[in-house]
């Protein structure tokens, strides 16, 4: 069964897109088959991989995203773009890369949408998911900063819930409004959930992201963990939840790679360079903590 985990936290702009494209490419250059599912609306994740021209061609199709098996348009397993990394002649940058894509009309699925209420949104995307997730070592999820319907989708497939977080007071608001907004869904959702979709998603990780050189987070990280461990012993969270010990530098490369369409291990001539000590040696190692984190 494939490890699913959706990135998550009430606090945007804490790095949740960042974070998961660059860890899902170092998954793939740790020898590991992804699949990566974009639910934000904002389809930073797939303009990224995709890069502006293909996603323009998704995008005013009107077809061939993500929100098209909601109006029974197409099957997820159609929707699919394979080794999506591509240089400029089409060639497969990194192979093993999947990208299920988000265009803007996801953003219909929170208001206009108007399915039959016994079979919402996110049950749908799991039945679809199910059916193609054995070809996956990971299926990650991409989510805005809420659980709202297209977040759910991601939330309800997920076994397991990595907060990006910055080392700031709102980083700490928003992972605890996660908590509650969590535990919320997870009530709403229950009667849908079957045992062969593995536990309700609860936090597993939290990582630090963006860090600047010289700036000392042990207060923050501190009030963190606190509150990690008062949500462990109330059995609001994993019982193996923690905060990573990798923790992501800032680096200009990071806002870069976005430009370029490109994940950080594919840009600079020392990317790959395992001696380097740079933000490409944070993804790895943070790819390495994932790995050796048990599931659940
Ligand atoms: N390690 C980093 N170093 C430098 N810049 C970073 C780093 N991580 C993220 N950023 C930058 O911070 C900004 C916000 O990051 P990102 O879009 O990944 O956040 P997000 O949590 O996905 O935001 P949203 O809530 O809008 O989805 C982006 O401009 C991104 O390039
Ligand atoms: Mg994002």
């Amino acid at each position: 069964m494939a490890r699913k985990i959706a990135f998550l936290n009430y606090k945007g702009g804490v790095g949740k897109t960042s974070l998961i494209v660059n860890t899902a490419a170092a998954l793939v250059k740790a020898g590991k088959r992804v699949l990566l599912c974009d639910f934000d609306t904002q389809s930073n994740a797939s303009i990224w991989l995709l890069k502006l021209d293909r996603w323009n061609t998704i995008n005013a199709a009107n077809g061939g995203s993500v929100y098209s098996i909601f109006e029974n348009k197409a099957h997820l397993r159609d929707l699919i773009v394979r080794n999506v990394v591509e240089g400029k002649g089409g060639d497969k940058l990194l192979p093993g890369l999947d990208l299920v894509p988000t265009t803007f009309n996801l953003v219909d699925l929170e208001n206009e949408y108007t399915g039959d209420p016994k079979r919402p949104p996110y049950l749908i995307f799991q039945e679809q998911l199910a059916s193609i997730e054995a070809d996956y070592d990971f299926v990650l999820f991409d989510c805005p900063p809420n659980i709202l319907r297209a977040s759910q989708c991601g939330v309800f497939s997920a076994n397991e819930i990595c907060v990006p977080a910055n080392p700031d007071a709102l980083s700490l608001i928003g992972f605890t409004l996660l908590i509650e907004k969590l535990q919320k869904f997870h009530m709403l959702s229950a009667s849908f959930r079957r045992a062969s979709m593995g536990p309700p998603a609860q936090v597993t990780s939290i990582v630090f992201n963006a860090i600047k050189t010289g700036v000392d987070i042990e207060v923050p990280k501190m009030r963190m963990q606190l509150r990690l461990n008062q949500f462990r012993a109330a059995k609001r969270v994993a019982p193996n939840a923690k905060i990573l010990d990798t923790q992501i530098r800032d680096a200009m490369v990071v806002r870069r790679a976005v430009t370029l369409g490109l994940p950080v291990v594919l840009v600079g001539q020392d990317a790959n360079d395992p001696g380097q000590d740079n933000v490409v040696s944070d993804y790895r190692k943070l790819t390495l903590e994932l790995l050796n984190q048990a599931a659940g």
